[in-house]
């Protein structure tokens, strides 16, 4: 070997034994820093609403409130006030709780509502029009937060988005992106098509959107309180406009609509307090049957991205994803086997039925008797005092069911898709689900979303989830092991490649990159069928931020920065930002 050759390999060698073995240096920006609080969200006006009401002395609820409706306005393709979603809360002291506001099924909502005459499933009637939407619940979320654990009026905390709804705002790349490919559907409502495309044509970069009839529903809301929306005008207006347009959603749907506030779930993965969603939401319970599972295996010496590890991860995501799709649905219509999956006695069981060498196959897992560009978006908030808040909401597609009641500028969901609308049939995100989560009124639809906060020693330690409809789940797992089992800093962690498997179809999508050829090779030779999948819509939009440190090893050296945010390369127009 030439003298210089043998020179660089020493250097190389010294370099990487002189770094701590966590000290990993991906391709990614830093994390963005700060002392005093900070938010992550998909939407960059929308992250400077949520600072200033931290700086104004509000509290990380407060913000999530503004930083709610703000999105509604700055991102109307998930943000909204025409869905549903999920916030889960950490306080200062250490109490955890979680408000579930998604979407309930209509009270004329029936099992086989999707179905024709021969009992086959019709395209489109779950995710188009108003058949598809569920009775919606962020107003009604917003304001059980703000009214028990928020500090400021809700008129103050509306106002900001009152105003970029009136004003409009100037769209940006990032922002034209969520906008890309949606003309025809937008095209399709003729009140979705005033206020989303320009003379019918798609907006482009510099433009402005001015929302006046969004301005106006929020300024009722201001003004009235969650009455303007459940029990006045804006509920009659979408009334009348499904009746019209072959909905089945009655004023009493909306008089009846009431959040939940649950217990999270909540396990331990290696030391650190996971709490995250429980059902109507299979997230929380799904992340930690998935981490119970690869406690048992020592991924951190394994190593990211190796063939070994990215095998057990698939077989966990494989047996955990059976569970989800059979085995949950609305707590108040089914009962949810939750502290089973959650127990780590279970979690063993499972590691048993994985044969280290071999891939399993779905097939073999079916339970007896077993007959989604989509969107949402999730952000992330800490306050001075350290009270977290996580919230994923959502209009489940991309703009929802694609259409906005005459009048009221409020872009409404197509939730009833998370149902199952037959037995075996895919939905949206090609999930494929049974009884547990059939239609019925009043019912929720099983959802993935994983609004989760992590704590280590009493004290918080991550705020992280993601969009991504059946992905959000590994998607916020695998962030969660990108920090804890690979030292990566947060940003590296939203950032990097991600693999997915949720038991049917069963194959293995991987992200662009992801692995290497030599790793599909190996998993390959295992049985794994791995496909890359390059539509990035669904590997999701992850905002995470770091409590002390922007890496394990930066929080154990000391003196990191208290607050460290990351905002997932994949979004176009989002941003961390603290104070
Ligand atoms: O609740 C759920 O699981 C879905 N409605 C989430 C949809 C979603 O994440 C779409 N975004 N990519």
């Amino acid at each position: 070997m030439p003298s210089s050759r043998l020179k660089s390999l020493s250097v190389t060698l010294f370099v990487s034994l002189s770094l701590p073995p966590w000290a990993v240096q991906a391709a990614s920006p830093e994390p963005v820093k700060a002392v005093h609080g900070m938010v992550v969200t998909a939407q960059h006006l929308a992250t400077d609403i949520g600072v200033e009401v931290l700086k104004n002395g509000g509290n990380a609820v407060d913000a999530a409130v503004a930083v709610g409706y703000a999105l509604a306005v700055t991102y109307p393709t998930a943000g909204n006030i025409g869905g549903g979603g999920f916030m889960t809360i950490r306080f200062k002291d250490g109490k955890t709780t979680f408000l579930d506001f998604r979407e309930r099924a209509p009270q004329a909502a029936t099992k086989s509502m999707y179905l024709d005459a021969k009992g086959d499933f019709v395209k489109g009637a779950s995710t188009d029009g108003y058949l598809a939407v569920g009775v919606p619940g962020s107003v009604m979320g917003f304001e059980v937060a703000r009214s028990r654990y928020g500090t400021k009026p809700l008129s103050e905390l509306i106002e900001p988005a009152v105003a970029l709804a009136k004003e409009g705002f100037v769209l940006e790349e990032g922002d034209i992106n969520a906008f890309r490919g949606r003309t025809d559907r937008l095209a399709k409502d003729p009140a979705a098509a005033a206020i989303f495309l320009n003379d019918g044509k798609p907006f482009a970069v510099g433009e402005k959107l001015v929302q006046a009839d969004l301005a106006a529903s929020l300024s009722s809301i201001a003004e009235k309180g969650t009455d303007a929306f459940y029990k006045g005008a804006i509920a009659d207006q979408i009334v009348k406009a499904s009746a019209e347009k072959g909905g089945v959603l009655a004023k009493a749907d909306f008089e009846r609509y009431a959040v939940r506030e649950l217990e999270p779930v909540k396990c331990n993965y290696r030391g650190y307090d996971i709490v995250s969603s429980p059902p109507p939401s299979s997230g929380g319970v799904i992340i930690c049957e998935i981490l119970n599972v690869l406690e048992g295996y020592p991924i951190s010496y394994m190593g990211y991205g190796a063939a070994e590890t990215v095998h057990v991860m698939i077989e966990a995501m494989r047996h955990a994803y059976v569970d989800r799709n059979t085995a949950l649905g609305d707590p108040d219509f089914v009962e949810n086997p939750v502290s089973k999956l959650t127990d780590k006695a279970y979690a063993k069981e499972i590691r048993g039925r994985i044969d280290p060498f071999r891939a399993g196959v779905s097939a073999t897992l079916i339970p007896k008797g077993f007959g989604e560009s989509k969107e949402t978006t999730h952000y992330s908030i800490i306050d001075d005092e350290g009270n977290a808040v996580a919230v994923t909401y959502t209009l489940n597609g991309s703009f929802g069911a694609g259409v906005v009641a005459p009048g009221t500028g409020i872009l409404l969901n197509n939730e009833m898709d998370d149902f199952t609308a037959k037995p075996g049939v895919p939905n949206l995100y090609g999930l494929v689900q049974g009884e547990a989560n059939a239609i019925a009124p009043g019912k929720t639809p099983l959802s993935s979303m994983s609004p989760t906060i992590i704590s280590k020693d009493g004290k918080p330690f991550m705020v992280i989830g993601s969009p991504g409809g059946a992905r959000i789940i590994t998607i916020t797992l695998e962030a969660i092991l990108n920090v804890i089992d690979h030292g990566m800093n947060i940003q590296e962690a939203v950032d990097a490649p991600r693999i997915h498997h949720q038991w049917l179809p069963d194959k293995v999508f991987m992200e662009p990159y992801a692995l290497s050829p030599d790793t599909r090779k190996l998993l390959s030779a295992m049985g794994h069928d791995v496909e890359i999948d390059e539509s990035w819509t669904i590997w999701g939009q992850a905002t995470g931020i770091l409590v002390g440190g922007e890496s394990l090893a930066d929080i154990e050296a000391g003196g990191g920065a208290r607050y460290n945010g990351a905002v997932d390369s994949r979004i176009g127009a989002g941003a961390a930002r603290g104070y």
